[in-house]
């Protein structure tokens, strides 16, 4: 985002030096169409995907059309708040909403053991997409999601209706959820929380249980199998099994724990 929006600066000092020059012999339309073009041909040096090349050179327009289409002053705290109810769960976390594919969704029902009263959370459940298509699949099996956008939980919510006996999704914090009955942990998140949560699972998860990472992997942990999903370069289902011996002690996931704190 940032990237983004200092493209549209530097076009904007570049298009303000152009205007001194040009102003009088350009057509209106020429300005927000040499802003985006510039604007989106930095995007492009600098590395942004396409969709962000789209929307650089879509701002000016919008810009343009909105000054010939002012709205009322109440539409800007009110999209503001919109915003925060459908993002806000990843705001200070910096975790946004995005949905795991259907190929994730497959991928994950593959990797669930057949442990008899098997338990599964997924953590951040968004629109509840990976909880319903599993807990439809696997009938013997209870799912846990909880989310922390308002209107996103209400969404999953109302998705998993059908299926409240097996599959609740509590609305609140992903640090708050007690991870120790679960036999599988499902994240997809962002890089940023992934060492805390690496340490929450080691703390509460029992030895041998498995956490499942959709992409983002925990630094310095090898996970125990990688899955590679089709839908882009990167996506990929890293799987981690909590150490330690189930049946006897466990000192690896306390090794574990140490070498997660010291990262
Ligand atoms: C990338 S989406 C994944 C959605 C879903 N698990 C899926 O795979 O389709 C991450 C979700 O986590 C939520 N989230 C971020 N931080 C959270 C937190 N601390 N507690 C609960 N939910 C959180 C965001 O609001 C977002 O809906």
């Amino acid at each position: 985002m940032l990237r983004a929006l200092a493209a549209q600066g530097l076009a904007l000092a570049v298009i303000f030096g152009l205007a001194w020059l040009l102003a009088p012999r350009m057509p209106f339309w020429f300005w927000p169409l040499a802003q985006g073009g510039a604007a989106a041909f930095l995007a492009y040096l600098w590395g942004l995907n396409r969709w962000w090349l789209i929307f650089q050179v879509a701002l000016p327009f919008a810009l343009v059309w909105q000054l010939g289409h002012p709205v009322p002053a109440w539409i800007y705290p009110l999209a503001l708040l919109g915003l925060v109810l459908v993002f806000g769960g990843g705001l200070l976390t910096r975790v946004p909403l995005y949905n795991s594919s259907h190929a994730a969704w497959k991928a994950l029902l593959d990797r669930l053991p057949l442990t008899e009263g098997l338990k599964v959370a997924d953590l951040g459940a968004g629109l509840g997409g990976p909880l319903s298509y599993l807990a439809r699949q696997r009938p013997d099996a209870h799912f846990v999601g909880v989310e922390a956008s308002p209107v996103v939980w209400l969404l999953a919510w109302l998705r998993t209706w059908s299926l409240r006996s097996r599959c609740r999704i509590r609305f609140g914090s992903l640090w708050k959820l007690p991870l120790g009955e679960f036999h599988v942990v499902y994240a997809f998140l962002s890089p940023a929380p992934m060492p805390a949560l690496w340490k929450k699972t080691l703390l509460e998860m029992a030895p041998g249980t498995l956490l499942i990472s959709n992409t983002f992997q925990i630094p310095g942990v090898i996970p125990e199998t990688e899955i590679r999903l089709p839908d882009r370069p990167d996506a990929r289902l890293l799987v981690y099994r909590i150490p330690g011996d189930v049946e006897t002690s466990t000192s690896d996931s306390q090794e574990a724990l140490k070498k997660a704190e010291n990262t």
